[in-house]
């Protein structure tokens, strides 16, 4: 199975495997990490399953859309590798991407 790399708001990481079919988000929050509340669900509408994406990976992720980009225009921890991490299928050409969960607003 692919793998994602988590790094928590200890900044401690952790590499989970991925199931297919998921989302980066269902991946972290389904491996116990509590502090990616994803509060909606993963319908677009929260910001709490922010996370920062290595640099080098950006260009693989699917494009933002509108709604994903106004949401993270509320954060305060916003900066140019931000995304929401339930718009983002964990594909198996992501295997090995590492993300770090933002700090909460
Ligand atoms: S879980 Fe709410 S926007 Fe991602």
């Amino acid at each position: 199975m692919p793998k994602l790399t988590v790094v928590n708001r200890d900044g401690e990481e952790s590499t989970i495997e991925v199931e297919d079919g998921l989302t980066v988000m269902e991946a972290i929050r389904d491996n116990g990490f509590d502090e990616l509340l994803a509060l909606c669900g993963g319908c677009c509408s929260c910001a709490t399953c922010h996370i920062h994406v290595d640099a080098e990976a950006m260009d693989n992720l699917p494009a933002m859309s509108e709604d994903e980009d106004d949401l993270l225009e509320s954060s305060d921890h916003r900066h140019e590798t931000s995304r929401l991490s339930c718009q983002i299928p964990f594909t198996a050409d992501l295997d090995g991407l590492k993300v770090t969960i933002a700090p909460e607003d």
